[in-house]
């Protein structure tokens, strides 16, 4: 099974950055505060930091034990480990995933890269309310401004992915991921020394009880699962580059804290600034590219923290997207025996054109956006978890999470999360969100 020279990961420090990367990312900086804003704060904070512990923690085990074990792409991965079945069709599915993902995602990073561009060159200072909005509409339906620095990113991510694993995804999430915490850091810092910034941490971290609504649990699971990266086989790809000596167990805590940690930061570098100028912060999707400039622009050192605020976006937003086209890519290269280069660059290709659509039609954004991450992850992190626990055998399960030399304590915790907490957990969301059910 092993493929003797395959590309991988070099060291332990590299595994982390590049899937921690992955998972940190506009979910985090973007859609985390807003989703925390509109769903009364501290207490979903707490229904998040449950979901993250108890079922992504063990989905993305799932997956990266799917890769390593099979060494294959996430389609070839179930056609090795469950040969003849078709469960393969999940890793179709998460091939399909990864092209409507990142052909929104390529959108949204093409904002962030233009807004990094207008903080540059001083656009966003000293402009009113009304401006910043006039300003969000165009960068969203100028003629040609969304297209140009939605395809200057693409060619940024296929750059780095053309590279290789190790030359290129592993070595720049290396460089970004470092300078994605100092950033953040940083704006914590100017944001928590504002005056009045306590009431905006007191909205984060003190639960109101009340405010936990079942909509509210579902909506902390859903983002758990976009903001980490799940069910589409980033994590099961990645794996998959990981050496037999790296403990899985480590790697999807570590993961994962890192991820939630950049979230709360991002809600503490964003919050006490929304309450110290004394601005709603149930203010949605705009809330970083309207509410944000406008805090910046009334700031001291408002300048430096928009660029730096930006440049984080673009940061998260590429480490983000290669591992979207690395699983692609990985499928093309395996699957289909194409060349690393051509591969990249054909799947780079199509998903900007995808992206083109997506950038000029919002009806096609949207049901992009919906499809994939209210039903194409959650689906596939079920069979993926119901395929680990119930169809995989559990000495492989135990081998492959033994494979660095330690016993794996938490075995049986494990398997009963998988067999059981997370699929049931996981269908409810599932049911919610077709509006099968209605809580
Ligand atoms: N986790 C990424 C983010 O938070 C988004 C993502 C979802 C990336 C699924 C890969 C796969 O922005």
């Amino acid at each position: 099974m092993n493929q003797g020279n395959r590309d991988g990961f070099a060291s332990r420090f590299g595994v982390i950055a590049a899937a921690a990367g992955s998972a940190v990312g506009l979910g985090n900086v973007w859609r985390f505060p807003y989703v925390v804003g509109e769903n009364g704060g501290g207490a979903f904070l707490l229904v998040y930091l449950g979901f993250v512990l108890a079922i992504g923690v063990p989905v993305m085990l799932s997956e990266l034990l799917i890769g390593r074990k099979s060494q294959r792409n996430i389609f070839g991965a179930f056609h090795v480990l469950a040969p003849g079945r078709p469960w393969f069709l999940i890793g179709l599915m998460g091939v399909g995933a990864a092209f409507m993902i990142l052909s929104f995602y390529s959108v949204v990073a093409g904002w962030t890269m233009e807004y990094l561009y207008l903080a540059f060159t001083n656009q966003l200072a000293t402009v009113s309310s009304v401006e910043l909005n006039q300003i969000f509409s165009e960068v969203k339906s100028g003629a040609w401004r969304p297209v140009f620095f939605m395809v200057v990113f693409m060619a940024m991510t296929a750059f780095i992915v053309k590279s290789g694993i190790n030359k290129g995804i592993e070595k720049y999430s290396k460089l970004l991921m470092p300078v994605l915490f100092v950033i953040i850091v940083l704006l914590c810092i100017r944001s928590v020394t504002l005056e009045g910034a306590s009431a905006g941490l007191e909205f984060l971290f003190r639960p109101d009880f009340s405010r936990i609504t079942p909509h509210v649990v579902l909506e902390a699971l859903g983002q758990a699962f976009f903001s980490l990266s799940l069910g589409m086989g980033v994590m099961a790809t990645y794996g998959s580059y990981i050496k037999k000596g790296e403990s899985l167990g480590k790697t999807a805590i570590s993961v994962s804290l890192t991820d939630t940690a950049i979230a709360i930061l991002s809600g503490i570098a964003i919050f006490p600034a929304v309450f110290a100028f004394g601005i709603e912060p149930g203010a949605g999707p705009g809330l970083v590219f309207v509410t944000l400039p406008g805090i910046f622009s009334k700031m001291i050192g408002g300048y430096f923290f928009a660029f730096i605020f930006f440049a984080l976006l673009v940061i998260a937003a590429l480490t983000s997207s290669i591992s979207l086209l690395e699983v692609v890519v990985a499928y093309f290269t395996e699957e289909l025996k194409m060349r690393r280069r051509a591969a990249t660059w054909l799947a780079a290709g199509l998903m900007t054109l995808l992206g083109l659509i997506c950038a000029f039609n919002s009806t096609v954004f949207n049901l992009f956006d919906n499809t994939s991450s209210n039903i194409l992850l959650p689906l596939g992190g079920f069979f993926i978890v119901v395929f680990v626990g119930w169809f995989l055998g559990h000495n492989i399960v135990r081998s492959e999470l033994e494979a660095d030399g330690r016993v794996a304590r938490y075995f049986h915790l494990f398997l009963v999360v998988i067999k059981i907490v997370a699929p049931v957990a996981i269908a409810l969301v599932f049911l919610n969100q077709l509006g099968l059910i209605n809580f």
